[in-house]
């Protein structure tokens, strides 16, 4: 951090002072063009900034705070593949999985190409019939086994962009709990299914005891041992490994060290994606991104949209107080989105030390959280009208979403826009005083009526729920997660936090089995440890 960051940091202090009284629409007011001003558009996307609470000043002050934290060199050393990630020692270079920066990296370059044309190879072979299951029939169905960063970017997408005309269907499987593989296969056809086991490490024990379960899925319906490898493909680090389970050399795609999981689905670890939508889906998602990556290099910070996003993030979390962040998508495609976004955005960055072991000395990433709108209208966004928590929040209208019936899709855009003016507008005193008065509530009772508004968010208007829109999408938001860690002085690339749960695990499952005490346990644990073992093991 250059030295002028604390200055910098106390004139945003005092710039949140001069401007916590105000009201957003009165910024409005005195600068109607501000949402002009303050937007940022790139491929298909616009993200429109001005219904936050900010003005010249502010903007001016957080571009300044993105040439302090230096973010156009930290994405250039991103890029470039310096070792970003700090703590593990290696680069994060998933924008060179959709081709960017290419020319620097030839060896990775040809290893990327390599596995695209082993995927796109297999992916026709698939599609065409050529490569069949056990009774030589094609493909109906692929099931993705896999967990968190192999698992909920693939599953929004393939979700996102499914037609009736799709290649296969997909499905996904991520849960240890064997519900979710047996009530996944309970209708498929076990000689036209096939799967697909993404684990980088291929040691996480939920991937691992689905595979093996969905083997013995297969092996119970007459699978003969010698043709497994026809229903299974692998997409790890650990190639060596896949081939002992059983799965073919020419079934095991390569991921690399230097693509972090969260990060990975433009790698084979998206391979459902083109196996459920066709290769074109694939190549049109990594097209978006591409084109995005080259809007956040080249683009000035005023202007660039990933930037932005971070730094009225920064705003918010750090002078407005707002330590949850809702992403409400306005099309029901995008139901996943939230999903994909808690473990991109808070497993990079939900993090209490800097880069070197120091403790924060203020919050980092916000609690993410969301679903679809408008079922959220009808459940949680009360609290956001009403309640006293302060959040961020991203309303993300496409424009358009799937062919249905217009009106309906008329009616969801209305309150996409409507939910975006009301955080903003709130209903004043005088407003509440009239409701509450011709409903015959005295002057007191009228304040339930009241909604106080001034909610700062971002509205991002996207061109279409279409491959090259979303990749573009999924970048902006990795890049705005990697800016805000720059700014945090975090890495965003490793999880130590989620090791503790998995040890412990180990430790608590003979005491599951044998009812053993362990001593090293606490009284609470172990009763309850007991109580499992005397339902399921007795
Ligand atoms: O437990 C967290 C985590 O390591 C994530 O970072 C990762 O995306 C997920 O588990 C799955 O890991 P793997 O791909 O190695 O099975």
């Amino acid at each position: 951090m250059s030295i002028d960051a604390p200055a910098l940091h106390e004139r945003l202090r005092e710039a949140h002072g001069a401007l916590s009284h105000q009201r957003i629409t009165g910024l409005f007011d005195t600068d109607s063009d501000r949402h002009e001003r303050y937007q940022c558009h790139s491929n298909g996307l616009v993200v429109d900034f001005s219904k936050h609470l900010l003005n010249d000043h502010v903007w001016q002050l957080l571009v300044e705070l993105a040439s302090v934290h230096a973010l156009p060199e930290a994405f250039a050393a991103l890029v470039a593949g310096h070792s970003v990630n700090t703590s593990e020692r290696r680069p994060a270079l998933h924008t060179l999985l959709r081709g960017t920066a290419a020319e620097q990296h030839p060896d990775h370059t040809a290893a990327i190409r390599d596995t695209l044309s082993g995927m796109a190879t297999l992916v026709t072979g698939i599609h065409t019939g050529a490569e069949t299951g056990w009774t030589d029939q094609a493909f109906t169905d692929v099931v993705n086994l896999g967990i968190g960063g192999s698992d909920l970017g693939p599953r929004f997408i393939c979700d996102a962009l499914s037609t009736s005309e799709a290649p296969l269907r997909a499905h996904f499987v991520a849960n240890i709990d064997p519900e979710d593989l047996d009530r996944t296969v309970g209708t498929l056809d076990p000689s036209r299914t096939l799967f697909v086991m993404c684990s980088k490490s291929f040691t996480t024990e939920e991937t691992l005891s689905n595979a093996d379960r969905a083997k013995a899925w297969l092996q119970a319906a007459g699978l003969p041992p010698h043709r497994l490898g026809q229903h299974f493909i692998a997409v790890t680090t650990q190639v060596n490994r896949a081939q002992q389970w059983g799965i073919p050399a020419e079934r095991c795609f390569p991921i690399w060290d230097w693509v972090g999981g969260r990060y990975s689905l433009w790698s084979a670890m998206g391979l459902i994606i083109p196996l459920a939508l066709g290769w074109s889906a694939f190549e049109g998602l990594l097209r978006g991104a591409r084109t995005l990556d080259h809007h956040t290099l080249t683009t000035e910070p005023s202007k660039n949209a990933p930037m932005m996003m971070a730094l009225l993030e920064f705003w918010q979390t750090r002078y407005l107080n707002a330590n949850t962040h809702a992403v409400l998508p306005y099309a029901q495609t995008l139901q996943h989105l939230p999903d994909f976004l808690q473990q991109l955005t808070m497993e990079s960055n939900g993090k209490r030390v800097s880069t070197t072991g120091g403790p924060l000395t203020s919050d980092s990433a916000p609690v993410l959280w969301g679903s679809a709108g408008t079922t959220g209208q009808h459940s949680y966004y009360q609290l956001l009208h009403q309640g006293t928590r302060s959040f961020s929040a991203d309303i993300i209208l496409p424009l358009i979403s799937g062919r249905g019936d217009l009106t309906a899709r008329r009616g969801l855009a209305a309150h996409a826009l409507a939910q975006s003016r009301a955080l903003m507008v709130g209903r004043s005193p005088e407003a509440a005083r009239q409701i509450g008065q011709s409903r015959g509530f005295n002057e007191q009772e009228c304040h339930q009526f009241e909604i106080p508004g001034n909610h700062s968010h971002s509205l991002i208007v996207m061109d279409a729920v279409s491959p090259e829109c979303l990749g573009g999408l999924i970048a902006a938001y990795e890049h705005k997660t990697y800016f805000l860690a720059v700014l945090l002085g975090i890495n965003a690339f490793d999880q130590w936090g989620v090791e503790l749960g998995k040890e412990i695990a180990t430790e608590i499952q003979p005491l599951l089995e044998t009812g053993a005490t362990a001593s090293a346990i606490d009284p609470a644990t172990r009763q309850a440890a007991l109580a499992w073992h005397e339902a399921n093991m007795t």
